[in-house]
């Protein structure tokens, strides 16, 4: 049933409670399957263990291509946008991207890869990426795209987890006025992995670069040798459809799993319920496909249902601050959606950027990724939206697959810097400290799920015993999301920012484990503690406590280093905004470090430090204050 109204919403919701297997298999009604499901739902929350759909059979590509060719062979399913606004812009039509899924898929096959088989994606945001999510997809190949982004012992990492066969990238990419070298990023990375066999790099800078014989082919070579026709491999429903890796509070990040058929029902379901696609809008999503809004708001989503989704390959700031206006006025975008992190940037530049543009083709906003403060949310309404767009905040997580708790465009009430209310088949539960449900509204505390949603992750890469600690142990039974959540009167939800050791910054996740033992990496380094503060534009930024060694030398000299290890583990998304140098850090007897004081300190809340009597030796929580930057 479509959602037209609130009562259709209320309508939905009630009966995806009271029914989730036929609500579901419902909504699964409207795909193509090779096989219909035997069985709807099996779940059990402790083990955890999650299966929808069992005994279905589908490809997804088939869902998001083959099934278009016989009413929109001709619509643009791509519209890309490159960098440089003078190269031309791309529109690809759902036939053509069917013939280049089709053609890649063979290059991917004659090049050994098989159904299961790990694929890394590392390239810039061209619509070869996109081309080689859905080619990897059509033969039953697992991609595991990596944001470009990332440095090249990121990038090892990441392959090594998932011992990935082949790796697909680029010479480089643009991005702004900068050219980044692709190639010898990953022939750095490389040099620590093992597994993999071969890497395509297409060529898109067209920058010399090495290619190492035996092991480099470049992407147009191979398409040259390929037939054009590849019959998608049938597949399970619950058979593995790609990874992406994540971060969490401690360790590695973690390789989350998303199956074929939940993912496909649920990301389509809400990409239309939640922006209420109507054929023909064009929609623009900003997120990088690197990301898990990328994968099912770029990708699979908008295709599965049809639609008309541009692909944008440069940056909001280039050539100028007005470059997204520019682009929503050039394609004449509908629905547009984005990250506050950059509403806030862009909120900052001259207004004449955005009045220069026709922004009238706009209906409706959306945001995603971090919480909407309220003055970022009515510089949205008001200047871009010109206060007829509803703005939909939507919370969702690379863990969720897709969007969990957002209004639905155009039905339900707004209220600013409120992700509002659940989407059908989300049943929502707010826990207190002491573990047990908090019931009714005017509440606050930590987001949990009870029931499982089709697009849930179903495990961690090669971890499960970590899956269940990290999402199931909290709270037994229920899916633990790390987020802070108030319910308010009128039972609307909004989202207060993670509980656990991990700090958005400009929308994307960084554990903080994982950039302490970066920069402890450093040999004048004892030990480090990061933690995040607020921050005007990228909402928080990170702020990091480092123990040197008696003799530090020159301290910006080590701040210096510092900040390049950081971006050569991790990559510049990474580096603390402040290094404070420390003699000591806030530690309990028994050896904990208390965050909580160092967030404080961090933000500039000198004073009223809370009780500190616990800790080992209060004094250096003094001379930490007197440092503070
Ligand atoms: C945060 C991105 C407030 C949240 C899709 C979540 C949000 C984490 C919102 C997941 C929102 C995402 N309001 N916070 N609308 N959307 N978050 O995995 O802390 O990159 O847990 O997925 O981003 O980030 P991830």
């Amino acid at each position: 049933m479509e959602i037209r109204s609130f009562e259709d919403y209320q309508k939905a919701y009630n009966h995806s409670v009271e029914a989730p297997e036929e609500f579901w298999s419902n909504v699964a009604r409207s795909f193509e399957w090779h096989k219909p499901a035997e069985t709807i739902l099996e779940w059990d929350f402790h083990k955890p263990e999650v299966r929808w759909f069992s005994g279905a059979q589908l490809n997804i590509t088939e869902n998001c291509l083959d099934r278009h060719l016989a009413t929109r062979a001709e619509q643009t399913a791509i519209i890309w946008e490159p960098n440089d606004p003078q190269e031309a812009a791309q529109h690809i039509s759902y036939q053509q991207l069917h013939s280049k899924v089709c053609k890649f898929a063979n290059v991917l096959k004659q090049n050994g890869a098989e159904k299961g088989d790990r694929i890394c994606i590392y390239m810039p945001m061209v619509p070869e990426l996109a081309i080689a999510v859905l080619a990897c997809a059509r033969i039953g190949a697992i991609h595991s795209v990596v944001f470009a982004g990332f440095s090249s012992s990121a990038l090892a990492d990441r392959i090594n987890d998932a011992k990935c066969k082949l790796v697909l990238t680029s010479d480089g990419s643009f991005r702004g006025s900068k050219v980044i070298d692709l190639k010898s990023i990953v022939d750095e990375g490389l040099q620590h992995c093992d597994c993999v066999e071969k890497v395509i790099v297409l060529a898109r800078t067209h920058e010399s670069i090495k290619m190492h014989p035996g092991r480099d082919l470049w992407w147009h070579e191979e398409l040259a040798k390929a037939a054009d026709d590849c019959a998608a491999t049938v597949m399970e429903a619950e058979d593995m459809l790609f990874i992406l890796y994540t971060s969490g509070s401690t360790g590695k990040p973690k390789g989350m799993v998303h199956t074929c058929g939940g993912y496909m029902v649920y990301t389509t379901y809400t990409f239309q319920t939640a922006f209420q696609y109507e054929p023909g809008d064009v929609y623009w999503c900003t997120a990088d496909i690197g990301w898990i809004t990328g994968h099912s708001y770029i990708v699979y989503g908008p295709l599965a249902a049809g639609a008309t989704t541009v692909m944008f390959e440069g940056v909001p700031s280039y050539p100028d601050m007005g470059r997204f206006w520019e682009v929503v006025a050039k394609h004449k975008i509908n629905i547009f959606y984005t990250a506050p992190t950059a509403i806030r940037a862009l909120e900052k530049a001259d207004i004449s950027f955005v009045e220069r543009h026709d922004l009238s083709s706009l209906k409706t906003l959306g945001t995603v990724g971090e919480p909407i403060n309220e003055e970022a949310w009515h510089w949205y309404d008001e200047n871009i939206g010109k206060g007829n767009c509803p703005i939909i905040d939507t919370w969702w997580q690379t863990e969720t697959g897709g969007i969990m708790i957002t209004p639905i465009a155009g039905i339900t009430p707004l209220k600013p810097a409120f992700a509002t209310l659940p989407l059908p088949g989300v049943q929502l539960a707010l826990m207190d400290e002491q573990g047990q449900e908090l019931t009714g509204d005017n509440i606050e505390g930590r987001l949990s799920i009870k029931f499982p949603w089709p697009s849930m992750a179903r495990t961690i890469y090669g971890n499960h015993q970590r899956f269940k600690e990290t999402y199931f142990s909290a709270y037994p039974g229920y899916y633990f999301t790390g987020d802070g959540c108030k319910r308010d009167a009128d039972g609307y939800h909004r989202i207060t920012g993670r509980v656990d050791d991990v700090i958005i910054v400009s929308g994307h996740n960084l554990g903080t484990a994982e950039i302490e033992s970066a920069i402890d990496e450093h040999h004048k380094v004892v030990e480090t503690a990061v933690v995040g503060y607020p921050h005007d534009i990228k909402g928080n930024a990170i702020y990091a406590y480092v123990i040197g060694k008696d003799d530090l030398g020159d301290e910006d000299q080590l701040r210096t280093e510092i900040l390049r290890l950081v971006s050569d583990t991790i990559g510049p998304i990474a580096k603390p905004e402040k290094i404070q140098f420390v003699s000591g850090l806030p530690k309990t007897r028994s050896g904990k470090i208390m965050r909580r004081i160092l967030r404080k300190i961090a933000s500039g809340e000198i004073e009223n430090l809370g009780d500190t009597s616990t800790l080992l030796d209060p004094a250096v929580v003094h001379s930490i204050q007197q440092g503070a930057l």
